[in-house]
């Protein structure tokens, strides 16, 4: 059965260009664009919040009740709310992106997280990037891209990005931490990254995000005729 509002998944490992292209195609094709990465991420920052180790798995399901997270609009990326205090840049600190695999790897932070995603498609369409969209979120989903580029391409994707924001780390250890995460996310129990079948993928290596969006667009308008 097919979902009632437009569902695009994008699945992917770390730094393939997820957000990037699917915040582009939402503002084009006026869908509400949904990024789940930052969910977890904002778990992670109430976890160091409440004074709880990463490792306190109960530590942090007892927490998720008291959790509210919300989007809004803003440029040249959304802004994110924990609790009603803004977040957008605290999620992306080193700290919350070497931590965040384990906390997102808790059974109860993901059935959390998973019933959030899905109610935030009931009333439009929706692009949503993350690792579980097509096999787990929303298997019903209309569209399916598993974005995928080479290591050395998106490490240094995320090098550039970080000398832009003043943050120096060097190349080799920014390769080693994306390595160890795709690591983590792909072998976690619950719901590890992985392609859907039905999912069509796309290689972005040496490929401009101009095209990339224009390729992902026409496999959308070709679903929607
Ligand atoms: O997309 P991102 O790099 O911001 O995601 C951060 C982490 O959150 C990622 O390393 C694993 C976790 N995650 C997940 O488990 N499931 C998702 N659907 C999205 C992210």
């Amino acid at each position: 059965t097919k979902p009632a509002f437009f569902q695009v998944a994008i699945d992917g490992p770390a730094s393939a260009g997820k957000s990037t292209i699917a915040k582009i195609l939402a503002s084009q094709l006026h869908f509400v664009y949904v990024d789940t990465g930052a969910m977890y991420r904002t778990v992670t920052v109430a976890a160091k919040k409440a004074g709880l180790s990463y490792e306190d798995e109960a530590g942090i399901t007892a927490l998720l009740p008291k959790i509210t997270i919300e989007f809004k609009p803003g440029n040249p990326v959304q802004r994110v709310f924990l609790n009603g205090e803004e977040v957008t840049e605290a999620i992306r600190s080193t700290e919350v992106t070497n931590n965040v695999s384990l906390v997102s790897s808790y059974a109860a932070v993901r059935t959390d997280m998973v019933d959030k995603q899905r109610a935030m498609t009931e009333s439009n369409p929706v692009i949503m990037d993350g690792r579980d969209i097509g096999t787990t979120v929303l298997p019903n989903a209309q569209v399916k891209i598993f974005l995928v580029a080479s290591v050395d391409e998106r490490a240094e994707r995320r090098y550039k990005e970080n000398k832009e924001k003043g943050m120096a780390v060097d190349l080799e250890t920014l390769k080693k931490e994306i390595e160890e995460r795709d690591y983590k996310d792909s072998h976690r129990a619950i719901s590890p990254l992985t392609k859907a079948k039905d999912a069509i993928e796309v290689d972005t290596t040496g490929i401009g995000i101009d095209d990339v969006v224009a390729k992902i667009k026409t496999i959308i308008e070709e679903h929607q005729a």
